[in-house]
């Protein structure tokens, strides 16, 4: 490997170790919202919901996106983003959970330049309804 390509890639191995964590938890049937917000001091920028962790880039699995101000890509209809998304509300509300929704999250927020994303797993436990 030459010399110029071991600098960035320490950097790139540092970025993915540094992705925050959360933990939700929501009941089988019930809507469950998973939190994401972010500062627009810097400009409005698109973001992505993915399914399973952050990947060093884009989002894999992709469950809903945005250019920054509304909806552009949503996989399926229980996937809503309720939140005003232009004003840093980037919340992902799942309805009628299943426990095959439990998982890791990714919220990605797609910041001009590289490696400059904010990425930030959650994860989501569906527990079964009370009886
Ligand atoms: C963001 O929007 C969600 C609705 O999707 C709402 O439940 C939540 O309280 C909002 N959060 C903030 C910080 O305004």
């Amino acid at each position: 490997m030459p010399p110029w390509v071991a600098f960035p890639s320490l950097i790139l191995l540092w970025a993915d170790v540094v992705v925050a964590q959360t933990r939700v938890t929501g009941v089988v049937g019930q809507s469950v919202t998973l939190p994401c917000t972010y500062s627009t001091a810097g400009g409005i920028a698109p973001m992505c919901w993915g399914r399973g962790p952050c990947s060093l880039f884009r989002c894999s699995n992709t469950l809903v996106s945005t250019d920054g101000y509304r909806v552009t890509y949503e996989k399926d209809k229980r996937y809503r983003m309720n939140g005003i998304i232009s004003r840093e509300n980037l919340s992902l509300t799942i309805q009628n959970a299943a426990l095959s929704d439990t998982g890791t999250y990714c919220c990605r927020i797609e910041f001009k330049g590289w490696f400059n994303d904010y990425k930030e797993n959650i994860f989501l436990e569906i527990k079964p309804g009370e009886f």
